[in-house]
């Protein structure tokens, strides 16, 4: 049997997501990695790491591609499952300018699909394996300041959903985080980000590492201190 730990990643095609798959196999794990759409930097990733790295293609809003993702990745057992999709629209928009399609996609991207591919891969994970869902600095209700009101109150429910999850199940043993990266140079966090992709992903995976084998569920930031809700 193989002793090599495996995690999953949900949106690795670029940003965040390739990193943290770039991250895990530069420690010597098995991923399996998921895009949308075939991803040159994760075909790249494949050249370099070979048989170590497994591209599926699920998009996460279509809920029976990733059940169809789950049925090809039976037995598969994890030491993590890390959901990293996510998508920013209309920052700047008030919910009166807001398009209810704009908002609707990111409520489903952002908050409700991550949680289906955490309670549909949530066997897989071992007992003291980690699922680790990316949220934001911007998801505490406590600190905002209303910057990016619609994406942050779409990383407030994800943060409500995963809370009422670790309600549902409150003795299970695995760890359930909630990691919010930094703001970080991607397309998604623009290039006036304060931090480089390298000097948050890195943080993230340690911080997971880290929470292996402690059940409940954290909000946590990319150094492991934990966020106000
Ligand atoms: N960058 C930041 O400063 C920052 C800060 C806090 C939290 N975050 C969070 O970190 C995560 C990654 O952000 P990023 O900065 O790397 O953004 P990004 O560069 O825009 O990348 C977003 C990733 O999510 C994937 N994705 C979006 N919708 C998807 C869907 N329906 N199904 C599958 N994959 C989907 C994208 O895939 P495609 O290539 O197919 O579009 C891409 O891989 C997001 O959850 C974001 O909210 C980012």
């Amino acid at each position: 049997m193989s002793t090599q730990p495996a995690a999953l990643i949900i949106g690795a095609s670029r940003g965040l997501g390739l990193a943290l798959a770039e991250e895990y196999l530069s420690r010597g794990w098995h991923v399996v990695a998921t895009t949308r759409r075939p991803s040159e930097s994760l075909n790249d990733l494949e050249k370099r790491f070979g048989a170590c790295l497994e591209i599926e293609q699920v998009d996460v809003v279509d809920l029976d591609a990733v059940q169809a993702l789950h049925r090809r990745q039976q037995g598969r057992i994890l030491d993590v499952l890390f959901v990293n999709a996510g998508i920013c629209k209309a920052n700047a928009l008030t919910p009166l300018q807001v398009s209810e399609k704009d908002y609707l996609d990111m409520l489903l991207t952002n908050a409700l699909s991550p949680m289906r591919v955490i309670e549909i891969f949530h066997d897989n994970v071992k007992h003291n394996g980690v699922l680790a869902v990316m949220s934001s600095e911007l998801g505490s209700i406590t600190q905002s300041t209303g910057f990016w009101e619609l994406y942050s109150s779409s990383k407030a429910a994800l943060n409500m959903l995963m809370k009422s999850f670790h309600a549902r199940h409150a003795h299970d043993s695995r760890a359930l985080l909630l990691v919010a990266p930094g703001w970080v140079r991607t397309d998604m966090g623009t290039q006036s980000a304060s931090l480089e992709v390298s000097e948050s992903i890195p943080l993230v995976v340690d911080v997971v590492a880290r929470n292996a084998g402690k059940p409940g569920l954290r909000f946590t930031d990319r150094h492991g201190a934990e966020l106000p809700w």
